[in-house]
């Protein structure tokens, strides 16, 4: 079975239910459909009832919640005041919520805007409010970004979720699936590709948590053994960027403490793509090493080299790129990308119901 059919399945026996924030958008009203037509998983999508319908997507089993006349709309306000109780906004330096009611006033402010014209669609925004549902246990796991940004995606998450237990960052990786034929390096046709998406210049710290924190995504979604790269344009010293922030000097003691963090796994670095990935070259410029020349897990230093990198392989290379899927949210939340087309909704979908 290829991979992408191989999650769908997975997603199936896992039986979770997914809110997906987007209602007004046609692709994620399609892919709603398609989902539970095909069993991926419950969902609950957001917005108005007459406008998703009038799409024309069989609705069949799709649960609608329309924020703007949720009865539930009180409790998720007083969730949302608790989360962000004490929390001063730094535009006006005001509190956040200065009560219950102005959390509610938030809520159906951005739930009540038309999804049509000029003042409509853009301003329609029910991120939070799937965000909300996902803290409340109604929902397993949260998608959303077809329509809005990232930052507007994920701010509602990094704001009411918030990190995992020991978890310090909140990062993302791509699952990065080979073209037919697969590649001769990486003989799952599998590879992760960590962060492209959220973190922009990581410190060190950050580094190290994104590199455990695709290892885990490494192996509970990919199915990979993961073996980690934490990658520069220096090989074991052979480079440095003493004038430029020591960005070579960051990927070393970032993988001195991933590796003081997690001990037991196999990672390894800095390395150069070439010395990560293939077995002739590491032997030349890391001997000794167990991961370079055979890493299927690639961490980039930021998110410039990440994301470009990303972007190569899947548009040169011909590689499906999954994702960015988010990692170290205390339930899941993953952003879709806006150029998104409905079967890479399907796909999130089921990637985010097997992290619940
Ligand atoms: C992720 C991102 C949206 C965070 O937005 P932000 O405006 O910096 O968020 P804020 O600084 O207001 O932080 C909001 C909260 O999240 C927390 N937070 C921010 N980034 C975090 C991270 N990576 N991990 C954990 N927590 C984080 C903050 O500590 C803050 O917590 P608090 O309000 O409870 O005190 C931002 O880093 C970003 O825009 N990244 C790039 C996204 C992008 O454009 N990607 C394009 C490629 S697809």
């Amino acid at each position: 079975m290829d991979f992408v059919k191989e999650l769908r399945a997975k997603a199936k026996a896992a039986n979770k239910t997914i809110v997906l924030c987007e209602g007004e958008d046609k692709r994620v009203v399609e892919a709603a459909s398609v989902v539970v037509k095909e069993g991926i998983a419950k969902i609950i999508l957001l917005g108005n009832e007459a406008k998703i319908k009038e799409f024309g997507f069989d609705m069949t089993g799709v649960q609608i919640v329309d924020p703007a006349t949720d009865p539930n709309v009180d409790k998720y306000a007083e969730i949302l005041y608790k989360a962000r109780e004490g929390k001063i906004n730094k535009k006006t330096n005001e509190p956040e919520y200065a009560d219950v009611a102005a959390a509610k006033a938030y809520l159906q402010k951005f739930a009540s805007f038309p999804t049509t014209g000029k003042e409509g669609k853009d301003k329609l925004d029910n991120t939070m409010y799937g965000a909300l549902m996902l803290k409340a246990g109604v929902a397993d796991g949260f998608v959303s970004g077809a329509c809005h940004s990232t930052a507007n995606t994920l701010r509602p998450g990094l704001q009411v979720i918030k990190t995992a237990p020991g978890v310090n960052t909140v990062s993302s990786c791509f699952v990065m699936v080979a073209p037919e034929g697969g590649n001769k390096y990486l003989s799952q046709g599998v590879s992760i590709f960590g962060d492209c998406a959220i973190n922009i210049d990581p410190t060190e710290e950050q580094l190290a948590d994104i590199a455990i924190a695709s290892a885990d995504t490494a192996k509970k979604i990919a199915g990979l053994e993961p073996k980690v790269a934490m990658l520069s344009f220096s090989t074991k010293g052979s480079g440095a960027d003493p004038k430029n922030g020591d960005t070579v000097g960051k990927v070393q003691r970032a993988t001195a403490l991933a590796k003081e963090k997690a001990p037991e796994l196999a990672l390894d670095g800095e390395f150069q793509f070439d010395a990560a990935i293939a077995p002739e070259v590491g032997e030349l410029k890391a001997p000794g090493s167990a991961v370079a020349g055979h890493a299927n897990t690639f961490i980039f230093p930021n998110i410039n080299a990440g994301n470009i990198g990303y972007k190569i392989a899947a548009r040169m290379g011909g590689w499906k790129a999954i994702g960015p899927v988010c990692q170290g949210f205390a339930k899941p939340l993953n952003d879709l990308s806006r150029g998104c087309n409905v079967d890479e909704i399907v796909d999130t979908v089921a990637v985010t119901a097997l992290q619940a």
